[in-house]
């Protein structure tokens, strides 16, 4: 746990040109952790939560948790027990929530256990505007009325009710904290045009392990019908889909031999397609991808869209690897209105990359050179990262807390895959 409470001021030198070789076995997911935590407030028992990463989302919802009154312990770095019968506050606490974008995920909960509840604005990635207009259309179908507060949201229902809502665009915010709070409703909800990420069926399975009767999660249709109680389960949480594309973009960028273990394949599908295109192999097992890199791969077009479309989480380090890649590849950002902010970063390095709107140009170049680059997010990061990985030189990342948020441990993993990368005090930290 103390590993995952890293110090600010780190940095990772990385010396780039090794070929990544050998296995690496993914964590858990953290967009599923960083639902089915909170969720576990809405047995008044016990759930024991396995195959969780341990990363600084995680801890910190350990701590939201526990100061409100839950018990929660962690008998092993990937597991937590959450008790959570002396949890009586419909209000989270405001300092720990806007540590986190998905503190929100409260505010379902709450609603569902207690008809009402009290959250502040959410933090986060800042990749784009993130309105929360979806997760209100959700609360409302419910028959609660929503009040934006100085410090965040105030929510409340009197009765809870199931409604049918229908989203604009397929929400994995909305579409989980209407799920959170319709469990606990009087009656049946739809909700249409559901977002249909691994982690939302993952969430509806843990859901329905404590009791609740949801059908059709992972299809853009989800019916959920009510229930008075729920009770306390085990459950594991599927493999991360972002880190296990992380690791296979690392593979094929650095022309190396990489099996991935502890993967869904069947989630990576979008991506394998890219990668073969650009002319990797992949090999597809039950449970791991293996993925061998091609020394002059080409350019590919991707647009980022909804799963099963190729992933926004994984444009980044996407990015980083085609900007070596031969020709031009055109990427278009459909989801987030300013996720190319480490483009400039990218550009220090010696890539050639052009950005209008939501439109990234790649020319790839035959050589990317280290430098000092900062980490803007959380898969900014994991970009740098894979620059660092190709880069003739010595990378220095900084700002490690943003990779610290989402990859547990990613350089002991790229370590044991032969990077040279460690992590190191950094005395020239940016302001
Ligand atoms: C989740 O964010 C993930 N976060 C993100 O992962 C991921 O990028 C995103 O889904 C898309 O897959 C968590 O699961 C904690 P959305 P979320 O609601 O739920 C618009 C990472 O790197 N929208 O599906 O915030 C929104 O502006 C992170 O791990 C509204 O218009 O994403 C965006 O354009 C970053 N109104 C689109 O929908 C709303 O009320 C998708 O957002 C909500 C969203």
């Amino acid at each position: 746990v103390r590993a995952a409470r890293r110090h600010m001021s780190e940095k990772f030198v990385i010396k780039g040109g090794a070929p990544l070789q050998g296995s690496v076995t993914v964590s858990g997911a953290k967009n599923a952790a960083v639902a089915i935590i909170p969720a576990a407030l809405l047995s008044r028992d016990i759930c024991f939560i396995e195959n969780l990463p341990l990363i600084n989302d995680v801890i910190v919802l350990r701590d939201i948790l526990t100061s409100m009154g839950a018990v929660v312990d962690m008998p092993t770095a990937s597991s937590m027990k959450i008790d959570a019968r002396g949890v009586t506050s419909w209000q989270a606490p405001y300092e720990q929530v806007r540590r986190m974008r998905a503190s929100y995920y409260l505010l379902g909960v709450l609603l569902g256990c207690f008809g009402k509840a009290e959250v502040g604005m959410p933090g986060g990635c800042d990749i784009g505007l993130r309105p929360m207009d979806l997760h209100i259309k959700g609360f409302e179908a419910l028959g609660a009325t929503v009040e934006r507060t100085s410090e965040g949201y105030y929510v409340q229902a009197d009765p809870l009710v199931g409604g049918e809502v229908y989203f604009d665009s397929p929400s994995v915010g909305a579409t989980i904290n209407t799920m959170l709070a319709a469990v606990r409703a009087e009656g049946e909800t739809t909700i249409v045009n559901a977002a249909k990420e691994p982690h939302i069926v993952d969430l509806a399975n843990f859901l329905n392990t404590m009791g609740a009767s949801i059908k059709g999660a992972g299809t853009d249709m989800i019916r959920i019908t009510g229930v008075e109680q729920m009770h306390g389960c085990d459950y594991a949480i599927i493999p991360d889909q972002i880190e296990t594309g992380t690791f296979m973009i690392m593979a094929a960028a650095t022309g190396g031999d990489v099996t991935v273990k502890n993967a869904i394949p069947f989630h990576m599908e979008a991506l394998s397609a890219k990668l073969m295109e650009a002319g990797s192999e992949v090999v597809e097992g039950e449970d791991f991808l293996r993925v061998i890199g091609n020394p002059s791969p080409k350019a590919v077009n991707i647009k980022t869209m909804p799963y099963p479309g190729f992933p926004t989480d994984l444009q980044q380090p996407m990015v980083a690897y085609l900007s070596r890649c031969q020709g031009a590849s055109i990427i278009t950002e459909s989801i987030y209105e300013s996720r190319y902010r480490y483009v400039d970063e990218l550009l220090r390095m010696g890539a050639n990359i052009r950005v209008a709107d939501r439109v990234a140009v790649i020319e790839g170049v035959d050589k990317i050179y280290g430098a000092s680059v900062n980490i803007s997010d959380l898969r900014a990061g994991a970009a740098l990262i894979l620059a660092g990985l190709i880069a003739e030189g010595e990378t220095h990342i900084h700002r490690l807390r943003h990779v610290d948020r989402g990859y547990q441990s990613i350089e002991k993993k790229l370590q044991d895959l032969g990077a040279n990368i460690e992590r190191v005090e950094d005395l020239d930290a940016p302001m």
